[in-house]
């Protein structure tokens, strides 16, 4: 008979809250060899490899992303009774149906397509910063990057960045922790998005181009096609899903690469090794610390009642390091034959990373154009990193020098 997960002993790492996410990986890490299963704040958390990935691929477990206004503490009337399925959150079959439907847009061909336009992109904020022998990465780099390439995919106008930019930073206030205080600031950056979809989506239906949204609309045959509502809600998660993260992963992958400047002059010399570097960064130093997921019934796994409601935490950066699937998981080696098992911190299951192709592709040229034109990177300051509190983590400030 399974033990109901309330009475196991389970070592407690909600603690770790407060402590930085090095110390608190480093210490989940330890626990992660003796106990597979961990309590944290709100529900448990899964740390080795091989759980995390069965938890991800059992369907029964449901995504929480559709819950961070639950878990905060409001309800759906305070919130405008507002609450919209997105990709993200959709289970069962209205999941498969939206996946099978938009994945052949997201493709590695068409992710490669962005490739030139990647690289013009790179070159011209590296051109801004350049002559200066220093700047600050995050600042001057990552926040900027990865809105012109999402604009570029939906095929918006150069000149509404900006707009694209500050939607996503006000949407992005879900995650602060003072939801009713920024309550109105992320309402107007969702209706204002949504009316620029709207009509970005209609000029499209008259003039088709080869954008995403175009491949969007086009996508699927006379029996089943994404309506304007869907194709509004794919836009918005892409923008929320594929800004923040790539900006910060590349925080996270320069800030390590200055621990290794050996494997910085490494990456320049020998651009072929950037696959390599991309998921040798994310595996040793993930923006995505984790993700989560509600038991959407009772659940029995490895002798354990995890009951209807229970809140998992599936820990990416443990995983990552698991001994028993990296070897010499401490070690960070753009070189390394890579293990027959992929890093974690695309995700795993249904739910993995939509824009993965994309994301690489940006790293990938990112990455290999900054360690050619900024040779001789060293740190200039101490790195200001954002508050480890959710789930996506990076350096607000990452003062080098160079050349
Ligand atoms: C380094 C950059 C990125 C990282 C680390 C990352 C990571 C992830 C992870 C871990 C998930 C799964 C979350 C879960 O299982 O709960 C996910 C889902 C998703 N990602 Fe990414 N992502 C990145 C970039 C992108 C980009 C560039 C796009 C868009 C072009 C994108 C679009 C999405 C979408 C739409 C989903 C939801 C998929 C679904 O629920 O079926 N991501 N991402």
């Amino acid at each position: 008979m399974a033990t109901p997960v309330s009475e196991l002993d389970l070592p407690d790492i909600s603690h770790l809250d407060g402590v930085s996410v090095d110390e608190a990986r480093r210490t989940m890490s330890e626990i992660a060899s003796e106990h597979w299963l961990a309590r944290g704040a709100i529900g448990v958390a899964a740390l080795r490899y091989e759980d995390v990935v069965a938890m991800l691929r059992d369907k029964r477990w449901h995504s929480a992303s559709g819950k961070i206004l639950e878990f905060q503490g409001i309800d759906e009337a305070e919130w405008g009774g507002r609450r919209r399925t997105s990709i993200r959150s959709a289970e069962g079959d209205e999941h498969t149906r939206l996946r099978r439907l938009v994945g052949p847009a997201f493709s590695p061909k068409h992710a490669d397509a962005l490739r030139p336009y990647m690289r013009e992109v790179v070159n011209g904020l590296i051109d801004e910063f350049v002559d200066r022998g220093e700047a600050d990465i995050a600042v001057d780099f990552c926040e900027p990057y990865p809105i012109p390439i999402i604009c570029e995919l939906f095929g918006a106008p150069k000149e509404d960045w900006k707009l694209f930019s500050d939607w996503a930073t006000d949407n992005f206030r879900i995650f602060n922790g003072n939801l009713m205080e920024d309550r109105d600031l992320i309402i107007r950056a969702q209706d204002e998005l949504d009316a620029y979809v709207g009509e970005l989506i209609e000029q499209r239906r008259s003039s088709p181009s080869d954008d995403l949204i175009s491949a969007l609309i086009a996508a699927g045959d006379d029996t089943d096609r994404l309506n304007h509502s869907e194709l509004v809600m794919l836009c918005e998660a892409v923008l929320m899903a594929g800004t923040d993260t790539t900006r910060n992963q590349i925080g996270c992958s320069i800030s390590l690469f200055l621990q290794h400047p050996d494997q910085w002059a490494m990456l320049a010399e020998r651009p072929e090794l950037a696959p390599r570097a991309v998921e040798e960064t994310m595996r040793y130093f993930g923006a995505v610390r984790g993700t989560a997921r509600f038991a959407s019934e009772d659940i029995e796994y490895k002798d354990v009642l995890f009951p209807a409601g229970t809140f998992l935490g599936l820990s990416a950066a443990t995983a990552n390091r698991d001994p028993e699937v990296f070897e010499n998981p401490e070690t960070f080696d753009i070189t390394k034959e890579p293990s027959n098992k992929p890093q974690l911190t695309f995700g795993s299951g249904i739910h993995y990373c939509l824009g993965a192709a994309l994301a690489r592709a940006e790293q990938q040229e990112a990455l290999v154009i900054m360690a050619q034109r900024l040779p001789n990177l060293r740190p200039n300051g101490d790195i200001v990193w954002k508050p480890g509190t959710v789930g996506i983590f990076g350096p607000e400030h990452l003062p080098v020098k160079f050349g």
